[in-house]
């Protein structure tokens, strides 16, 4: 490996000084070769081989290599800093790169605050999209085409990316189910927050609407055999309710149904699995020690207007019935009372 750098680096003496603005374009004399790398210390080979026809694939194809490698000013070059996208990727750029809030919204997301705070696993731009190998998202080869993005995020956040992958969602994603939630859906993008956070979409507080529009009876769920009425129930539950009163300790969508592991009622791993569900309501700070016999009374996606609710739906049958009998009554009676007004009064006449 020296030997081969000492070559080249002697090859360009021979090409003499008037070499040195053009060979920045020539990275690829060494940088093509196969064999090029560097050694660590540990004797790990870090391969330096650069294949150019994928930056010629990518979305930064009119690029030169000095463009993102801007501290190389001269050949041989000494070490090489690490990039920075933010060179180009700002709000009112000029280069044409894409415009908007988001480059502000990763500044103030859980990433790039523990980057500034200088969390070295925290990513910057390159380790979510790619360095050499950015592709436009609407492509299948992008990190971040619509059903790659669990997997890219899952190259850091790999336990949950193994928990999500079996859900009813990762599952549906894998499928190519295109409405199914990918973890963006849920926590954004660009302005990713802290799951606790109250500006975050999965906060206790906030994540029920975030299930809400998908599963609302307007969402796109409704193309699935699934029901869709679950989110409407839910507001006119007792949990529901509590939560829109503002209480924090009430149940939400993800309290019961999980947030990375949600599945189907009908898949035993499900915490709303009939065999499971003693043991969701029992949670620590909910309902502990509740029984099966507990779960089985509770109804919890109560829908008055569907004969499934049992006494629920009589009950609101006989209100409707006791409701329209009494508007009814209250009508005779003030139509009599105008009657026997106006016979009065004629008669006075
Ligand atoms: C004379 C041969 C030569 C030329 C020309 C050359 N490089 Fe290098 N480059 C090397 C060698 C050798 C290394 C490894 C240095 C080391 O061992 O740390 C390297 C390392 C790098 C690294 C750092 C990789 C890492 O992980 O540390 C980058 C980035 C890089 N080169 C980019 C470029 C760019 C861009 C150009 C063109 C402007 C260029 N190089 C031109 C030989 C060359
Ligand atoms: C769109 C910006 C961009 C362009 C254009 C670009 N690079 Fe890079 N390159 C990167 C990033 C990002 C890395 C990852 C290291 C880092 O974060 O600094 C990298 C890494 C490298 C490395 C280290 C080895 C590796 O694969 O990690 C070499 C060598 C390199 N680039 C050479 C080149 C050469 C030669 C060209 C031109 C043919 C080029 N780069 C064009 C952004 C770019
Ligand atoms: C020299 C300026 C420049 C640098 C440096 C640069 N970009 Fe870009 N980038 C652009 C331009 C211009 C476009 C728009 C390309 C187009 O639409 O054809 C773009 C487009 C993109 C896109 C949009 C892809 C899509 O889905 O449409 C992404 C993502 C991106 N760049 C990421 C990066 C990353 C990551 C880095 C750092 C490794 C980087 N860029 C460095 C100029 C740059
Ligand atoms: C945590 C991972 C992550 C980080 C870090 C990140 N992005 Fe993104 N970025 C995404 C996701 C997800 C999308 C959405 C892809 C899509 O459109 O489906 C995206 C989209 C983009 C787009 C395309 C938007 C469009 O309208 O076409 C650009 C450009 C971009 N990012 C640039 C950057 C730059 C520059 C940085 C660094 C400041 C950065 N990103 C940091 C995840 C990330
Ligand atoms: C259906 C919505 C949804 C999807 C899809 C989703 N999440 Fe989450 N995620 C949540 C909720 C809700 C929480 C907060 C749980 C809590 O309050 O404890 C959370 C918490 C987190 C946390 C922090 C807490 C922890 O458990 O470590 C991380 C990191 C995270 N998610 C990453 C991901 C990644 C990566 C993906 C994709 C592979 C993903 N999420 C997909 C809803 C989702
Ligand atoms: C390069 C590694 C890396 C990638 C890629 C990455 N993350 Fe993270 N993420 C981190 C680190 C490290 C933290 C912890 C930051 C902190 O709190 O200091 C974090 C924090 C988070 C949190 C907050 C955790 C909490 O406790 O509430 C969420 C949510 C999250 N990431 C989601 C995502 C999603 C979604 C993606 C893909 C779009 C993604 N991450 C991509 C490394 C990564
Ligand atoms: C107090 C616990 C609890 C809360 C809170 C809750 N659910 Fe449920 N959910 C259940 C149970 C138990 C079932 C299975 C029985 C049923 O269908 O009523 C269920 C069923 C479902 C189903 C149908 C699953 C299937 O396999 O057919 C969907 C979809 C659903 N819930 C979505 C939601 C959404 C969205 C929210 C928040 C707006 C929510 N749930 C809030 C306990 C809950
Ligand atoms: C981006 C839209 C979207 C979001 C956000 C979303 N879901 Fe879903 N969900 C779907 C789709 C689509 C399916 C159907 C997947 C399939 O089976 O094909 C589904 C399936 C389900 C199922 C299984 C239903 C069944 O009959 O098997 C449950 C339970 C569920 N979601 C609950 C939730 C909860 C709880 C949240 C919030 C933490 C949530 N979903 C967020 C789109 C979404």
């Amino acid at each position: 490996m020296k030997q081969l750098s000492f070559l080249v680096i002697f090859l360009f003496l021979l090409c003499g000084s008037s070499a040195d603005i053009q060979a920045l374009e020539k990275c690829q004399i060494c940088h093509s070769k196969k064999e090029i790398h560097r050694a660590e210390e540990t004797g790990r080979k870090v391969p330096l081989y650069i294949d150019e026809s994928i930056i010629a694939r990518s979305v930064h194809n009119d690029k030169d290599c000095t463009d993102c490698h801007n501290d190389i000013n001269e050949i041989p070059h000494k070490v090489v800093k690490k990039v920075n996208c933010r060179r180009c990727h700002y709000t009112g750029n000029p280069v044409g790169a894409p415009d908007g809030k988001m480059y502000d919204q990763y500044e103030h997301s859980v990433h790039g605050m523990a980057v500034l705070n200088g969390n070295e696993k925290a990513p910057v731009c390159q380790d979510c999209h790619g360095d050499h190998d950015v592709y436009s998202h609407k492509t299948i080869e992008s990190k971040f085409y619509w059903q790659n993005i669990p997997k890219t995020c899952g190259t850091c956040h790999m336990d949950i990316y193994a928990v999500y992958k079996e859900s009813t969602h990762g599952r549906a994603v894998a499928d190519g189910i295109k409405d199914a939630p990918v973890c963006s859906d849920c926590h954004g993008e660009h302005n990713i927050k802290k799951h606790n956070s109250d500006e975050s979409r999965v906060s206790d507080a906030r994540i029920s609407q975030t299930c809400t529009e998908c599963h609302g009876t307007q969402g796109v769920v409704n193309k699935y055999n699934i029901k869709t009425d679950r989110a409407a129930t839910f507001e006119h539950s007792f949990h529901g309710v509590g939560l829109q009163m503002g209480s924090k300790t009430v149940a939400n969508c993800a309290s019961c149904h999980d947030y990375h592991d949600i599945r189907g009622e009908d898949d035993p791993k499900s915490s709303v699995h009939p065999d499971n569900i003693p043991k969701t309501c029992g949670k620590e700070g909910c309902h502990p020690g509740a029984s099966a016999e507990f779960s089985s009374g509770q109804q919890i996606h109560i829908n008055p207007k569907s004969e499934e609710s049992g006494i629920i739906y009589y009950i609101s049958k006989a209100f409707l019935v006791l409701t329209v009998s009494v508007l009814l009554g209250l009508l005779a009676f003030i139509a009599m009372d105008l009657f026997r007004r106006a016979k009065n009064a004629r008669a006075k006449r």
